[in-house]
């Protein structure tokens, strides 16, 4: 039988004969030699589709709706690359992602900025590049930008409502709640919203809104349509991302096909049938398409099998942050019986520092490689320094080669902020 950790990576990956996984075509042993562990290793075919999948089952439907990939769940000037290769916008949240996101070369105009606590400094980097969508998410974002708006220009801007849907996801990701830090209740979006259509410097185009992440049923992510539709006829409306992805083997979060018809069918029933419609996907963008590598540093049999590795909560925090669930094996051994429940562990000053538990591991041994699969989103985006940490490498591996597209950090990048 295969091993089930192939059903939850990419759909290239294999075992070869001596059960060494093989990933987009490279066996990942050589991989670990080439670019050492931890790495984050991405499948670029999987990563592309994946993007066009969203593209075609948006816009077969109605044309003129778009996807922005939401830049926050794998910010790589590669992989917005990649995403304005495949025909898709770009949400950015920040400066810094909208920089990379004009180094990846997106037309600016296909940009969608959002935020809760945008600075002077970042709305004047987007009013100055021509970012085409800033959504507003308070009066504050409003002045600012008319004070940043040159003479004779007007900026385009979505205004962020909260509709009021309470997701089943976990607090921590939950943001179209009541008492939300994100967005405008209706009553204070409706006055915004009068306030920006007298604005001499912006043109009220439409309304967003975000239920949250990691949301498996796409009837609640729906929910958000009609709340919208209730503030008024407009160009645009924003409809956020959310859709869950698969990172278990028990997991199976509702197809592409079937969150867009989900969300199409409200915007059926209750938006204007020429508005543009946006989604905003992130994690389900891009969590399949990778997997992160580690090696085994130590195993301790003692009151339970304590594998631990040589990465943990400096490369993904999902885990800390919200108890996500990840599953792993052993690269090299795909083939062998699992015959011991362990922990896996990282190498952080932190009890919370765990990437699975329980995990089922045949017998594991120092310097055996350790795959844990589905790691695309938000592993990379919150990599940090922690116990002086060198950040992992990204590497795209496609048709059997394999690149870095970021380097792994330095001894030396971790002191280049000394003064
Ligand atoms: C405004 C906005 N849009 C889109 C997303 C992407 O959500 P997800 O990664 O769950 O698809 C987020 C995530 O936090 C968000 O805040």
């Amino acid at each position: 039988m295969p091993h089930p950790l192939l059903d939850l990576l990419p759909s290239g990956a294999t075992a070869d004969d001596d059960g060494t996984l093989r990933f987009a075509g490279c066996r990942v042993d050589d991989l670990a030699r080439e670019f050492d562990t931890p790495a984050i290793i991405v499948d670029e075919a999987a990563l592309r589709a994946r993007a066009a999948e969203y593209r075609t089952a948006l816009t077969s439907q109605r044309p003129n709706a778009r996807v922005v990939f939401a830049s926050k769940a794998f910010p790589a000037t590669a992989v917005q690359r990649v995403m304005v290769e495949e025909g898709i916008g770009l949400d950015v949240a920040g400066g810094g992602e909208i920089l990379s996101a004009l180094r990846a070369g997106v037309d600016p105009a296909l940009l969608v900025l959002h935020g809760n606590a945008k600075t002077t400094e970042e709305l004047g980097i987007a009013v100055d590049a021509g970012v085409g969508l800033v959504v507003v998410d308070n009066a504050d974002d409003v002045d600012r930008l008319e004070h940043l708006v040159p003479e004779g220009r007007m900026q385009d801007v979505l205004v962020r409502v909260i509709p009021e849907v309470e997701s089943s996801t976990h607090p921590h990701v939950q943001t179209g709640q009541v008492g939300s830090k994100f967005g405008l209740t209706a009553p204070a979006a409706a006055r915004l919203i009068d306030r920006i259509q007298q604005s001499p410097k912006l043109r009220m185009r439409g309304v967003h809104a975000h239920v949250g992440s990691q949301i498996m049923d796409p009837a609640e992510l729906a929910a958000a349509v009609a709340p919208l539709a209730a503030l008024g006829t407009f160009d645009v409306y924003d409809l956020g991302g959310g859709l869950g992805a698969r990172y278990t083997y028990d997991e199976h979060p509702a197809s592409v096909d079937a969150y867009v018809e989900a969300l199409l069918a409200a915007a059926d029933e209750h938006l204007p049938a020429e508005a543009e419609i946006i989604i905003e996907p992130g994690r389900s963008m891009v969590n399949g398409a990778a997997m992160t590598l580690y090696t085994v540093t130590t195993v301790k049999r003692d009151a339970r099998t304590f594998v631990a590795v040589d990465g943990g909560m400096g490369d993904n925090l999902e885990v800390a942050l919200f108890q996500q669930r990840y599953e792993a094996g052993l690269v090299a051994r795909l083939n062998d019986e699992d015959s011991e429940d362990v922990v896996v562990v990282g190498r952080h000053c932190e009890s919370g520092d765990v990437l699975v538990d329980p995990l089922r591991l045949p017998a594991p041994r120092v310097g055996d490689l350790l795959a844990v699969a589905a790691t695309g989103a938000y592993t990379h985006t919150m990599g940090n320094n922690y116990n002086g940490y060198r950040r992992p490498p990204v590497v795209f591996v496609r048709d059997g080669s394999a690149r870095a597209v970021i380097r792994r950090e330095t001894w030396d990048d971790l002191f280049a902020r000394d003064v």
